[in-house]
């Protein structure tokens, strides 16, 4: 389905309670520097994530938790609003609301299940169903191994619905040299869907 979109809509990055946060806070790192307006939305389980990976505590209050993205990200610029997942009134609950997409990432097999069953318990699965159900990307970044049998379904299921499955799956022909290097390959594809190609990566040209 072909849509009217604008740059200067926002992106939508959904953080759930994966492991892998590092995945989020660059993806919000490159698109804030490449002056992007990005909407987030943590779930609670990201909070014992946060503490698990970085013995750090993320904050509750959105104007903190922005103060606390922007940190982490080391970014300044573009525009960042964060929304608790309690509110289910807030703006990218809405289809109404344009937006260049979404983005989960990194996404549980919890949300996964959520979003394959249709269900909107909080403001993360509501704003990724709208995406959805409006024919806007939504981009799945999954963080588990193995997969089991259920989670495989659950992904066909939204594959089939028009969600893009980019797993977080780095490969190794751009000769990464760091964690974020390997990281930044993983951002790069899921941003690909989008059309927004702010992260620097060494692309394979063919055989040369
Ligand atoms: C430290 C930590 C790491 C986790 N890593 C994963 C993971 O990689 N993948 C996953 O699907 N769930 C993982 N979980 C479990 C999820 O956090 C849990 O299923 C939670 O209910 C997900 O909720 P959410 O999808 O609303 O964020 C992890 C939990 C903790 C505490």
């Amino acid at each position: 389905m072909s849509q009217l979109s604008n740059p200067s809509w926002p992106v939508i990055l959904g953080v759930s309670g994966a492991s892998g946060l590092i995945y989020a806070v660059r993806a919000l790192k490159f698109l804030l520097q490449a002056d992007y307006a990005v909407e987030l939305v943590a779930s609670r389980a990201t909070y014992q994530v946060w503490q698990a990976e970085q013995n750090v505590r993320m904050p509750p209050e959105p104007i903190q938790q922005e103060e606390f993205w922007r940190q982490q990200a080391k970014a300044e610029g573009g525009k960042l609003i964060c929304h608790p997942p309690t509110d289910l009134g807030a703006s990218i609950a809405s289809g109404s609301f344009r937006t260049l997409g979404m983005v989960v990432i990194p996404c549980s097999m919890s949300t996964v299940g959520k979003l394959a069953a249709g269900l909107s318990s909080d403001l993360l699965e509501r704003a990724a169903d709208v995406q959805l159900k409006e024919g806007r990307k939504l981009i799945l970044v999954p963080r588990e191994t193995p997969f089991s049998l259920v989670h495989l379904r659950n992904l066909t299921a939204l594959a089939e619905a028009g969600a893009r499955i980019v797993p977080a799956i780095p490969a190794w022909y751009h000769h990464p040299q760091s964690i974020e290097d390997l990281v930044d390959f993983v951002i790069a594809r899921a941003l690909d869907q989008l059309q927004i190609d702010c992260v620097p990566l060494q692309r394979w040209q063919g055989h040369t």
